[in-house]
């Protein structure tokens, strides 16, 4: 059976550029961001993995960790590491998980055989601290991810946990909200959203971001 939103995500043992894991023991009780690279000394994934580490502050005020995968192993990875530092000015602060035997990559799915029957694509997956699987972004091994979109992606998972609202189109955090269509009783909308709201349509509330 496939991975779906809301499968658990599979367990896994693993080593890593910083040491062996189990892989819910390594999430605990945060959030974690899984994303795979095809191959290591490869131009795209060398610039992601500078990208992500210079955004890591960012991660973690989401109390969220990262962890990379990439089909080699973990001390081709650690060379590697030493070019991603020079090249992309970062300093590698999130494990990367040595995967030549493609465990993980199976076990996520990972590898398209109608893409390439060796390398990863790129994949994301956005777990949360119930080690649910919560969203999946999936691009080509020629299109470099944007971690702007995967930390917009956490900041809306976060906010309709806890609020009754979905974000609309092109949001990012602090813009108005749409209020969840199965939240009718005027009692409880008035309680949760004291801003009020505009029905543009009986379906389309926006509301301003609950919680700013
Ligand atoms: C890259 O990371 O640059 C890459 C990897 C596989 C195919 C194409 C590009």
């Amino acid at each position: 059976m496939g991975l779906h939103i809301g499968s658990v995500a599979p367990d896994f043992q693993a080593n890593t550029t910083q040491g062996p894991i189990q892989f819910h023991q390594w999430i605990g009780s945060t959030w974690a961001v899984l994303f795979s690279h095809p191959k290591d000394f490869t131009p795209v994934c060398t610039t992601e993995l500078g990208r992500a580490a210079n955004l890591k502050a960012e991660f973690d005020r989401r109390n969220a960790k990262m962890i990379a995968v990439s089909v080699d192993d973990v001390d081709s990875h650690k060379k590697w590491i030493g070019d991603i530092e020079e090249t992309q000015k970062a300093t590698m602060n999130f494990p990367i998980i040595g995967d030549e035997g493609r465990v993980v990559a199976k076990l996520y799915d990972m590898i398209h055989p109608e893409a390439n029957d060796t390398l990863t694509v790129r994949s994301v997956f956005l777990i949360d601290p119930n080690k649910k699987i919560r969203a999946m972004i999936t691009y080509p091994a020629s299109t470099g991810r944007n971690f702007s979109e995967i930390l917009r992606v956490i900041d809306s998972l976060q906010l309709t946990d806890s609020h009754k609202v979905a974000t609309p189109a092109d949001w990012k955090d602090g813009d108005d909200c749409v209020i969840v269509p199965s939240l009718q009783d005027p009692k409880e909308l008035a309680e949760r959203f004291p801003k009020g709201f505009k029905a543009v349509r009986p379906y389309l509330r926006i509301t301003p971001q609950p919680n700013k």
